[in-house]
């Protein structure tokens, strides 16, 4: 990657919705779950979204992750126009870019924890073996090594949430979309899965999440209410000059350049 490279991508656009319709029926059973949506979501950003039951939440989260398309208007990922490509080449670009964490967690039942998180490398080109070394990896950064072949009901909810979370960034994804993660969670599982979520994103990945507990917005740089499938109030509480940058995309120059300047700096105060 050269520096031109590196530094477009502090800070990009990620995510651009521009008048995204989505119509569930018919003629007279016709309803718009999103009305004439425009969202800019940049690199680092972490989301949440509130409003009342109904209003698009979930929509708008399955849209932005490929699991539906919108009936009209515009999605940009990386600057790439999505909302009309195949269902195979969504597929490839969801596994590849974005990671789910849901309210129920999603595990399949029959499944050990560490297969159940290496499933999004399915995609990967791995062979199984390096599957479930990258999951065994992913599990212990969540504290879970020693849950690997349990089943996930013989799991807290909790214990559950995080292996979901493990499974989201098993593949590195840079966006993260996570639908009332802590719903079904009591307060200190909350914490436990909101600190995790912090951490994610302070490494500079981009999430957005939709919640029902206004607590939980402390943790967001930007806060969106919606209203029957809109945006009623969108407010940042982040610069977006602020927001954390990838530390793995730094580029070699770069690196180097800002080891020069320490080593200059060490050496003026030598002088002194
Ligand atoms: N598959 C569907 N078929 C028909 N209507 C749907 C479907 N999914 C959602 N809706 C409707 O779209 C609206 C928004 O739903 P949803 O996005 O699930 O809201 P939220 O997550 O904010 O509770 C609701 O009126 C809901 O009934
Ligand atoms: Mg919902």
């Amino acid at each position: 990657m050269n520096e031109e490279q590196g530094k477009s991508n502090i800070n990009e656009t990620i995510i651009k919705l521009e008048g995204l319709s989505k119509r569930f029926g018919y003629g007279d059973a016709a309803s718009f779950a999103l009305k004439n949506f425009d969202l800019e979501v940049k690199r680092g950003e972490f989301i949440m979204i509130m409003g009342p039951s109904g209003c698009g939440k979930t929509t708008l989260l399955n849209i932005i992750g490929l699991l539906d398309t919108a009936t009209s208007g515009s999605y940009f990922l990386n600057d790439e126009p999505v909302n009309r490509i195949s269902p195979r080449r969504q597929a490839r670009l969801r596994a590849k870019k974005i990671g789910f964490i849901f309210q129920n967690f999603n595990l399949i039942p029959n499944l050990p924890i560490i297969e159940n998180v290496a499933l999004p490398l399915v995609y990967s080109g791995y062979h199984k073996t390096r599957r479930l070394i990258k999951a065994s990896e992913s599990l212990d950064r969540f504290n879970m090594k020693d849950k690997e072949y349990y089943l996930p009901f013989q799991l807290s909810g909790g214990q559950q949430q995080r292996a979901a979370i493990a499974r989201a960034i098993v593949s590195h994804p840079e966006i993260i979309l996570a639908d009332e993660p802590t719903g079904n969670l009591d307060s200190k599982s909350s914490i436990t899965v909101m600190d995790e979520l912090k951490r994610i994103h302070s490494e500079g990945n981009t999430i957005i999440m939709v919640t029902h507990n206004p607590a939980l917005t402390s943790y967001a740089t930007r806060v969106i209410n919606m209203l029957d499938g809109a945006i009623d109030t969108d407010i940042k509480t982040v610069k977006d000059s602020d927001l954390p940058v990838p530390i793995e995309r730094k580029t070699p120059k770069k690196i180097f350049k800002s080891r020069k300047k320490t080593a200059k700096k060490s050496k003026k105060k030598g002088k002194k």
